[in-house]
């Protein structure tokens, strides 16, 4: 008998969606929201499974999964960066599971799944940097930044938004990013030093570059693509790759360990990482590169070949004990509080 959900998120859809026996799945997307939308349409016109979809942070997901770990209320977690899915797979939240689907993706997608013994996979993959808005800098004066050393510069007090890590899989890239290229004492010094130009840690990654796009702020740092979707669709938006190198994210999906619907989330989870649904992904302004080989990237992508990476080490800063304690620094030294 399934256990009754009282006051938590997808519990009334569930119920409703049980009584009537019909097919049901309990998504929580963690990339942009009109993307997450784009997919639950094209894979409910194509299969008799009700998707119940919420769009939650990459942080904030693994904290309610952790939290609902004895009564899991999500069947599958799609997108968002892949550390805290990594996080989530040492803490065996999530389920081993692999797809026949695997031997159809590229080398950093299967190495994201043998690191966390199947229990994640990559789905897409990006370099951070960040977006300005060029008519702002323009009317102000400013230098727009090249360098991550630039973003000190004190001419862009009150002109710099990111998001807060906690909440965040986009900031805590940034974090373990800088922490990475610096060392951890300078990466911290650099972050308390860049507290005095940021106006504002939003809750949501991508967040900063559409406040910059809609001229409420001057730059954000975000994922390339987020800043390359913005200037899609029109805004004076300039994207940047940091001169120093720059991290980046394998966006991911893992199997909830205990999950209510299992062989639906298994058919999601193989019909998601097929090359014509990756393929789609762009027309919903999703400009990461897909973990299908034979998916098309958006042409609109930054070329990752011609972007200064760093050698990120997923399972390092993927690691409940590196996460939680880098968290807890910037708690401590930085601080924010997530608003949007
Ligand atoms: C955006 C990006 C995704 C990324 C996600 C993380 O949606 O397009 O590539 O995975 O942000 O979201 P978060 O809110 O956790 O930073």
């Amino acid at each position: 008998m399934r256990n009754i959900p009282i006051a938590l998120a997808g519990g009334v859809a569930t119920l409703a969606a049980g009584a009537a026996g019909a097919q049901e799945l309990n998504l929580i997307c963690s990339a942009d929201v009109v993307v997450c939308e784009r997919l639950v349409t094209e894979f409910e016109a194509s299969h008799d499974i009700a998707v119940n979809m919420v769009r939650l942070s990459s942080g904030e997901t693994y904290a309610k999964i952790r939290a609902e770990a004895r009564n899991p209320q999500t069947d599958l977690w799609w997108g968002g960066t892949g550390d805290p899915h990594l996080q989530a797979a040492a803490d065996g939240l999530t389920a081993e599971y692999q797809s026949p689907m695997l031997e159809e993706l590229q080398d950093w997608a299967v190495r994201q799944a043998e690191i966390s013994d199947y229990r994640t996979v990559g789905v897409y993959s990006g370099a951070l940097g960040w977006g300005y808005n060029t008519e702002i800098f323009e009317e102000k004066g400013l230098t727009p930044p090249q360098c991550w050393a630039d973003l000190l510069n004190p001419e862009l007090a009150g002109e710099i938004q990111i998001a807060d890590p906690n909440s965040s899989g986009t900031a805590y890239t940034a974090l373990a990013t800088l922490v990475q290229i610096m060392g951890e004492d300078e990466a911290f010094e650099y972050l308390r030093a860049l507290d005095a130009n940021v106006s504002q840690y939003t809750k949501s990654g991508s967040a900063p570059v559409k406040a910059a796009a809609r001229g409420e702020t001057g730059l954000g740092i975000v994922f390339m693509h987020d800043a390359v979707a913005q200037a899609e669709e029109g805004f004076p938006i300039e994207v940047v790759a940091p001169c120093e190198g720059t991290g980046y994210e394998i966006g991911s999906m893992s199997l909830i360990e205990g999950a209510q619907n299992p062989d639906e989330a298994e058919v999601f989870y193989d019909w998601v990482l097929g090359a014509d649904v990756q393929s789609i992904m762009p027309e919903a302004g999703s400009f990461q590169i897909p973990s299908n080989v034979n998916a098309t990237p958006p042409e609109a992508a930054p070329d990752l070949s011609e972007i200064t990476l760093i050698d990120y080490d997923f399972a390092q800063y993927g690691s409940t004990e590196r996460r939680t304690e880098l968290l807890a620094r910037w708690d401590d030294e930085v601080g924010g509080v997530g608003v949007e």
